[in-house]
């Protein structure tokens, strides 16, 4: 890749082809002083209030450097290398990051120590693309005292509270207003698809497990979505396109989210499942098309009850689990109270917390 002139022209040339970079884009990243502060990175003018006629009136290439002339009167240097970086798309990496799918075959689930120094650590960056790559991570001996799982949180990013609070405590209790703070075994499941926007990860931190049961499990969401695709396209096309109520009602709130099962993204390509049939209500359509949907809604369940794609594992005192709560479901075994106590504290971050945790760790090792 590199940077190419041509009467005026600044050409991109990707190894294969040659491109006209637009004047205005190159405009767009001045960096003199006077434009640009290097210290936050932010623009000091808005690029909005430019005339879009922008056009060069001499370019030439000074060792690293472009320099140019607009017919705008600025002229300025930008470094050949940050152009080349921005036009592969470099900062697209992290959705470059390949998903690997699952089944219960998945037997790499590796539990990894935490540290004091963790969260700077270049084995932070690994867990972060394991993250990405299955969409779990399980931190072992993760202090266990005065919730710690708000400053593990905050320690990746921001922690997002919810009307649950800053974190929550699954324990059973009596008179519960979420069948999670029960005994019971909870099928495979997304948390809160009554949000708006649905929480994107969460943080699963065991305290106490002394009963026998109480099994945590996993499925992919994403491999289910692909078989489904690849099985029972009929299915696919459905679950994809009839969005649902998802409604979690107590004293306090009513709150209303209408989405499709499987949301894709603006190329069609898998982004999100949602999954909690205590919590959904199905639309008012044609009898033939909601004879196809709850057709539809039975498979895809069945596969996600199914124990060819779970995986189940224990937590024991000191795990952290941390999933992608947009890709899989989560659930767990029943367990017997009398047994002991079983106590795990939850809570919620966003991807804006990981991604950016992530892009930090590349540029301070200079991967
Ligand atoms: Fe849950």
């Amino acid at each position: 890749m590199k940077i190419e002139l041509h009467n005026n022209k600044v050409l991109f040339n990707n190894g294969s082809s040659s491109k006209e970079i637009h004047p205005f884009w190159l405009r767009e990243r001045i960096s003199n002083e006077e434009y640009f502060d290097n210290n936050t990175q932010q623009r000091k003018f808005d690029p909005t209030f430019l005339k879009t006629d922008i056009s060069i009136l001499s370019v030439k290439i000074n060792n690293d450097l472009l320099e140019i002339n607009f017919n705008d009167g600025v002229n300025f240097k930008l470094e050949i290398d940050k152009i080349i970086q921005e036009y592969s798309r470099d900062d697209f990496f992290i959705q470059s990051i390949k998903k690997e799918k699952w089944k219960s075959n998945f037997v790499n689930i590796e539990k990894y120590n935490y540290t004091d120094e963790l969260f700077e650590s270049k084995t932070m960056y690994d867990l972060l693309i394991k993250f990405y790559k299955y969409g779990f991570v399980i931190f072992k001996n993760v202090p266990t005292n005065d919730n710690f799982i708000v400053k593990f949180a905050n320690s990746i990013g921001s922690i997002r509270r919810t009307n649950f609070g800053e974190f929550f405590n699954v324990k059973s209790v009596p008179k519960p207003n979420d069948l999670a703070y029960t005994s019971l075994p909870l099928a495979p499941h997304t948390d809160n698809p009554y949000r708006n926007p649905v929480p994107c990860i969460q943080l699963l931190h065991c305290i106490t497990n002394e009963v026998s049961g109480g099994f945590s499990t996993l499925v992919d969401g994403y491999t289910v979505t692909e078989d489904l695709k690849n099985e029972f396209k009929e299915y696919y096309d459905i679950l994809t396109k009839v969005k649902v109520k998802f409604k979690f009602i107590d004293k306090d709130v009513i709150l209303e989210g209408w989405s499709e099962l499987i949301k894709l993204d603006e190329n069609k390509e898998f982004k999100q499942v949602k999954f909690s049939p205590r919590l959904d209500f199905v639309p008012i359509l044609e009898k033939k098309e909601l004879d196809l949907y709850y057709k539809a809604r039975n498979k895809i369940s069945e596969m996600y009850n199914s124990d060819e794609y779970r995986i189940e594992f224990k937590l024991t005192p000191g795990d952290l689990l941390m999933m992608d709560n947009y890709r899989l479901l989560h659930g767990r075994t029943e367990f017997d109270t009398n047994e002991g106590s079983r106590f795990l504290q939850g809570a919620y971050i966003d991807f804006d917390s990981t991604e950016g945790k992530l892009r930090h760790l590349k540029r301070k090792f200079n991967f």
